[in-house]
């Protein structure tokens, strides 16, 4: 089955977490902001960088829209008759058509099945494409009657697709401001973020369901669990879940601060395993934890203190994603001696810490590490030097097809700390 992904604010990012996620020869690029993937397994909760996807229904020449327009209508007013009210919505994406254009079009179609006998709730368009929330919010792609037509225009050809549902924004929030300790000063991570780091390490569930393992929800806290991680049905049996905690794969943060890179390794089905030089992030992250596992069945939590520099982790370890220490935070651009003492200190644990970890990780053992890049007003980036040594350090970077594996950097534009991702594997 082909799946046209719409890629989320940082293109580069989500197309590269799909690669790792599905491999190499089973993603494609399909415009800057469109990805393809062949996969009969997609499911777009355990991904932090996908924001809505469709299954591929037809590939057509470019058309212009008044074309397209009325090939959808004939498609569709054939192909939806039937029983029952359908609530419609149509995305384009890739192309800038004006959203009464696209309203019309819903229009002609509500008005072809009405005279079949079928009722349509046509969905407003707020933009060209359906937002993220309306989406959701509509449940469009979760149901047969509830559909959301997908028109994506790539670089020669245009695709028609239904969505099969967006990325579920209220379990992200729930996720991220729900559990009880947040710290502010030591710089949270998105939950996205964390999802996508895991992904983009390389290690998959898949790997792991060889191993047999899914995580799944158990039904008793004040939040909902659907608000919580509404994970796909592989994801939420419990069955699976019983086979045991040796047959998880084991995620090491040794920066674990708050936990949300554990706490979304442990939703997708992970034993994970924390570390962190400050006792009150041990606390908050054993703590949210917690939290997490009165909610679902989770596989084992490990948190201890520790400084990465020269901790001993026990075994195993199968992969590492962390946040590493960022130095610290800035609302401007520093001066640059500031800059570049802050950069020293960070240079000296980051590279400390790859070290220790080398001695102790076995050959092919999969990494993903966001490290501070600092942006200064003209939007260009400070890397840390370590950067230049990962090699001698013991490690190589991973390749990719579709993107740049050295020059993903996650930020926002008012951010003077952006996140430089390094997908590495040990030698
Ligand atoms: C950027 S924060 C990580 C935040 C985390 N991702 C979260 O979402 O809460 C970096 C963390 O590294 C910890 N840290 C700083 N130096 C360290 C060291 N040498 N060894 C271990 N942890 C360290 C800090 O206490 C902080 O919690």
């Amino acid at each position: 089955m082909s799946i046209i992904a719409i890629l989320g604010r940082q293109p580069e990012l989500s197309l590269a977490e799909l690669e790792q996620r599905f491999g190499s020869d089973s993603v494609y690029t399909f415009s800057d902001i469109a990805g393809l993937v062949e996969t009969e397994a997609f499911d777009i909760q355990t991904l932090g960088g996908t924001v809505k996807a469709g299954k591929v229904i037809a590939e057509l020449d470019k058309a212009d829209w008044p074309r397209l327009s009325r090939d959808i209508v004939q498609r569709y007013s054939k192909e939806l008759r039937g029983e029952g009210k359908l609530t419609l919505g149509i995305s384009v994406y890739g192309k800038t058509i004006a959203a009464r254009d696209i309203q019309r079009t819903g229009l002609a179609l509500k008005q072809a099945l009405k005279k079949n006998g079928r009722s349509v709730r046509l969905i407003p368009n707020d933009g060209t494409a359906l937002s993220t929330a309306t989406s959701h919010h509509n449940k469009l792609g979760l149901a047969s009657n509830k559909l959301e037509i997908m028109i994506v225009y790539g670089r020669s050809s245009v695709i028609i697709a239904e969505s099969t549902g967006t990325q579920n924004i209220s379990a992200l929030a729930a996720r991220d401001q729900g559990r009880p300790k947040r710290d502010a000063f030591v710089g949270m991570l998105p939950p996205k973020l964390a999802l996508m780091m895991i992904n983009l390490s390389g290690i998959t569930i898949e790997q792991q369901q060889s191993r047999s393992v899914v995580s799944a929800e158990d039904n008793k806290g004040e939040v909902q669990p659907e608000e919580l991680a509404p994970r796909s049905e592989a994801l939420s049996s419990d069955e699976h879940n019983r086979k045991g905690d040796q047959n998880r794969h084991t995620l090491l943060d040794p920066f674990c601060g708050t936990g949300v890179v554990l706490q979304e390794a442990a939703l997708l089905g992970f034993n994970v395993y924390g570390s962190d030089l400050a006792e009150k992030m041990v606390d908050y992250s054993q703590q949210n934890l917690d939290w997490l596992a009165a909610k679902h069945t989770i596989g084992t939590v490990k948190i201890e203190p520790g400084d990465a520099i020269e901790h001993t982790w026990q075994p195993p370890i199968d992969a590492i994603v962390a946040e590493t220490y960022l130095g610290q935070p800035f609302s401007a651009p520093p001066a640059p001696d500031k800059l570049d003492k802050v950069k020293r200190i960070v240079d000296h644990i980051t590279s400390k810490f790859l070290e220790n970890l080398a001695s102790q990780i076995d050959s092919g053992t999969l990494i993903c590490l966001a490290v501070p890049a600092w942006r200064d007003v003209r939007g260009n980036f400070t890397h840390l030097s370590t950067i230049k040594n990962l090699e001698s350090l013991g490690y190589e970077w991973q390749t990719l097809k579709n993107v740049d594996v050295k020059n993903l950097i996650y930020y926002r534009e008012d951010q003077v700390v952006g996140r430089k991702l390094l997908l590495l594997v040990k030698n």
